[in-house]
């Protein structure tokens, strides 16, 4: 049985995500870092984290080479690097963003994320035309509760805000 490429995207587009933007240090010392909504939790004992990149995506090679990553949750009002981090035309998302390195492996936190995970690649493992790849968590921080971010999320194709029911 064959399964329809548009509907695949369609159908999986109505499930909603959050967006990261996975960083790391590139081997020639410069950051590098992608649009990634398919981060999940793990496990916590031991503390891991995971997210599911394209096998031939050149900057997921460069943070694969690089051993380890920083994960930072986008707030409701970072949409725009959302689009700036996800497109490969734009050679260098990190022009005009404000960043820091993080504590334990020197990955880019980005200025107003609304939470960062810090890791160290435990495994890679095949998954089709993408591969699933386990961090270890090394050090983690969110926002401070009175800044009351907000969480940015994706579905059917554009970007929204969580609103809170009850
Ligand atoms: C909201 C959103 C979520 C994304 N999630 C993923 C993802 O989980 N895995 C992935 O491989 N690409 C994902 N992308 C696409 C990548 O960000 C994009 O392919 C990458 O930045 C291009 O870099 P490359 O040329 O090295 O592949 C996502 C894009 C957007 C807009």
């Amino acid at each position: 049985m064959t399964i329809d490429p548009n509907l695949f995207r369609q159908v999986l587009g109505h499930f909603p995500t959050g967006v990261t933007v996975v960083t790391a240090t590139a081997a020639d010392g410069e950051p590098v870092g992608f649009t990634i909504g398919s981060f999940t939790s793990v496990s916590l004992d031991p503390p891991l984290v995971g997210f599911l990149p394209m096998v031939d995506s050149a900057r997921w090679h460069a943070i694969r080479d690089s051993g380890s990553f920083c994960v930072n949750v986008l707030g409701a009002h970072q949409a725009d690097l959302c689009w700036q981090f996800a497109k490969s035309s734009i050679e260098q998302p990190f022009e005009g963003v404000a960043w820091h390195p993080s504590p334990i492996t020197g990955s880019p936190v980005i200025d107003g994320s609304i939470a960062w995970i810090d890791c160290a690649i435990e495994q890679v493992i095949d998954a089709g035309d993408h591969h699933f790849v386990l961090g270890r968590v090394l050090e983690l921080e969110h926002a401070h509760p009175d800044t009351d971010p907000n969480a940015l999320l994706f579905f059917k194709g554009g970007l929204g805000q969580f609103q809170r029911h009850g």
